[in-house]
């Protein structure tokens, strides 16, 4: 368990205060996740969690809760558990701006060391909009759930979800705050595409294989392309999406990390700090966009229908779709243009990164007008996690001709050769990682501050621009810049 291996025990004893303990994460992520956690024996002894929502619930009413939740999305099929896995849960019902709320949270703390018998460990998870953030951190400041019960003993850890803040200032300042209350190696941010066994996968391809590492550069790759199509749309969450928009939503945070691992310098070992600051630094080199940009490089999208979700204002402008042109000013990458695009609403559910590498120059082809044959590796999150490698061959026949062929890799495949090991989901590495103090799969202060420049100037340059409306269900808006990328991208055959 644990992405790499390293969390040798647990610590114990843990309680978990889940703020947001009703929200949609809560519901369709962390009960789920705790739950496979549970039965697979991953949680510490004597784990508790302080559920804590505004919603009007009896305790039990939000034990039935739990049980719902996690027996619906959890990937275990075992519920002989869940009843058990229910009792770790404690109730308080209060609203973020109420500092008697906090005291209870600290009163259900205080009562179950007590029943225990020795000061739990408290790990804080913050599953709520960005906006409570700054309200949730006075708190914890004034009823002092920042500290450890007795010097020394335990520990105190909090996760945090993205988007952190609402642009580069918004971060600083809740940075500013956030680190008044705990140290850098107690604050757990999260990006759970970090967690994804596809976006490790990436690292052990590059840094395992001595195949393409010495190719991973503009000498040899020609662009990248990086895709997170959604077919739903906003529905229910249109309170939180409003204000937040995809650029946000997805675009700080996942596809900036996709980029980072594939385009970032090799580590010298597999620890957080290795790891974290390569991420940061790649990030740290993403070309800040001009006003010019929009419209030809900078593409803001939003669905026919949108306007009409719930809670979604009458003439927002918040996108639900974006296409990015990006360079890095690295020696490594320059003039090699990184494509981003995401979208909700879309036709299809794809997740994937495609690294285009530059057509042989002295290409034994059999053609003697201009030709492409160019290699790709297309890097599958979704719907299918695999791995493919674009070749050529000699096609059969009596003249020498090429063809494409590819060399696919399907993680789920390989694994039910292998005897139906399973990947374990996201947010079950995460709050595992969390519970073993392992930072390696969280986002650092430096890469928040990089992604957060980066599309804090993107944010600026289209602030004025109404977005293109594209057709749900569709590709997005007809742009003259993914028609290019889908030229340089197509494993055309
Ligand atoms: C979340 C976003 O962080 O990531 C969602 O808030 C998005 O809007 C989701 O749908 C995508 O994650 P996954 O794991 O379902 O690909």
């Amino acid at each position: 368990m644990g992405p790499m291996g390293r969390c040798e025990s647990l610590p114990t004893p843990t309680s978990l205060v889940l703020l947001g303990a009703t929200g949609d994460l809560a519901r369709k992520k962390l009960l789920p996740a705790l739950y496979d956690l549970y039965v697979a024996r991953a949680l510490p002894e004597r784990f508790h969690v302080v559920a804590f929502s505004r919603d009007a619930l009896s305790e039990n009413e939000y034990r039935t809760f739990v049980r719902t939740h996690a027996t619906e999305r959890a990937r275990t099929k075992d519920h002989t558990h869940l009843d058990d896995f229910a009792t770790c849960f404690t109730y308080v019902q209060g609203s973020f701006d109420d500092r008697a709320a906090f005291g209870r949270i600290k009163e259900a703390l205080e009562t179950q060391d007590t029943r225990i018998g020795i000061c739990a460990s408290k790990l804080f998870y913050l599953a709520v909009p960005p906006s409570f953030y700054d309200t949730i951190f006075e708190q914890i400041a004034h009823t002092r759930l920042d500290l450890p019960c007795t010097m020394g003993e335990g520990w105190v850890r909090i996760l945090v979800e993205k988007p952190f803040g609402s642009d580069l200032d918004h971060a600083r300042t809740l940075e500013d705050k956030l680190s008044v209350l705990f140290k850098e190696e107690q604050i757990y941010r999260i990006d759970h595409y970090l967690a994804k066994d596809a976006l490790q996968n990436i690292l052990a391809f590059r840094f395992s294989n001595v195949l393409f590492e010495d190719q991973w550069n503009k000498d040899f790759v020609e662009a990248v392309y990086i895709r997170l199509f959604e077919q739903f749309d906003v529905g229910t969450r249109g309170a939180f999406f409003d204000g937040v928009g995809a650029l946000r939503d997805v675009g700080q945070n996942h596809m900036l990390q996709m980029l980072a691992l594939i385009a970032m310098e090799r580590p010298d070992a597999l620890n957080a700090d290795a790891l974290r600051s390569r991420r940061a630094e790649v990030l740290h080199t993403l070309r800040i966009p001009k006003k010019e940009d929009v419209g030809t490089t900078i593409i803001k999208g939003q669905y026919r229908g949108y306007l009409d979700t719930k809670d979604v204002a009458t003439d927002s402008k918040t996108e639900t779709y974006f296409a990015l042109k990006t360079y890095l000013d690295d020696p490594r990458w320059e003039g090699v243009p990184f494509y981003l695009e995401h979208g909700k609403a879309m036709r299809e559910n794809l997740g994937d990164i495609t690294v285009r590498f530059r057509s042989a120059t002295h290409c034994v082809c059999g053609e003697t007008e201009a030709h492409e044959h160019p290699n790709f590796v297309r890097f599958s999150l979704s719907p299918e996690q695999k791995i493919t490698l674009r070749f050529w061959v000699r096609k059969p026949g009596a003249k020498y001709e090429l063809l494409p062929e590819d060399l696919v890799f399907d993680r789920h495949k390989a694994l039910s050769m292998r005897g139906g090991a399973v990947v374990t989901d996201a947010y079950e590495e995460v709050l595992f990682d969390a519970l073993c103090g392992d930072q390696t799969l969280f986002v650092s202060s430096a890469e928040q501050s990089a992604a957060w420049e980066y599309v804090t100037a993107v944010l600026g340059v289209w602030h004025d621009q109404a977005p293109v409306v594209y057709d749900k269900n569709s590709e997005g808006p007809d742009s003259d810049l993914i028609r290019e990328a889908h030229e340089q991208m197509t494993l055309s055959s």
